[in-house]
């Protein structure tokens, strides 16, 4: 009955970009944190912090920096001007709305790195810290989910990670990595999910 009920939660878990206004409980939050933290990790190293922003200058700081990168970026790779307006728009909104908003960062700072002599299994180390992050921000979905809330996973932080440190005042050995939103679902947006056939990402030898 239990493995039943935890296998048809991981099943049912969809990602929700938008929330109702109703705040989440602390002991929500700090539940889907406590699923974070107890995620498997590369040598037990745990190399992860939350950031759970809650002070709304802070918020805004994060936003304005990362909604001014993406700004730069778009500019960058020659979109127009019409669609950049229109997606920071969008996600100006989406982060400034979503009543929880926790950033995941890797902490190079409890990674192995000292213990490999090449260029090639360092990199390999830091490979094995997202992949740790990785998986507590799945923890935290699920987590979510079994609580009843919907969260939605954004990579953006990976590609300003400069631009977040500064908005949160991080410490040089933290890179982060993910955004996560958190909430009430306020529709159902899910369309049906495609799963890729079992038989092409299974294969049996
Ligand atoms: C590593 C990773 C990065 C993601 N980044 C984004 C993102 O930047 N923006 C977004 O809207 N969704 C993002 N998502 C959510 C995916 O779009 C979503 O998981 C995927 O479409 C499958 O839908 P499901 O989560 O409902 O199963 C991300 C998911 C993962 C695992």
């Amino acid at each position: 009955m239990k493995a039943e009920l935890i296998l048809s939660t991981i099943a049912s878990r969809r990602t929700t970009r938008f929330y109702l206004n109703t705040p989440v409980p602390k002991e929500l939050v700090d539940k889907v944190l406590e699923a974070a933290r107890s995620a498997p990790s590369a040598h037990n190293s745990q190399p992860w912090v939350f950031y759970l922003i809650e002070t709304p200058a802070v918020r805004l700081k994060l936003v304005d920096e990362m909604v001014d990168e993406w700004d730069r970026a778009m500019r960058t790779d020659g979109r127009p001007r019409e669609l950049i307006e229109k997606t920071k728009l969008k996600f100006t909104h989406r982060f400034s709305k979503a009543p929880v908003l926790i950033v995941a960062c890797v902490n190079h700072g409890a990674l192995y790195y000292e213990r490999y002599a090449d260029i090639h299994r360092k990199t390999l180390e830091g490979i094995l810290g997202h992949h740790s992050l990785a998986a507590a921000i799945e923890n935290m979905l699920l987590a979510a989910h079994a609580l009843g809330l919907g969260s939605c996973w954004y990579s953006a932080p990976l590609f300003c990670s400069e631009r977040v440190k500064k908005a949160l005042d991080m410490k040089g050995e933290l890179e982060p990595a993910a955004l996560i939103t958190m909430g009430y679902p306020s529709k159902r947006e899910h369309k049906d999910k495609l799963l890729r056939p079992s038989e092409q990402v299974v294969i049996r030898v």
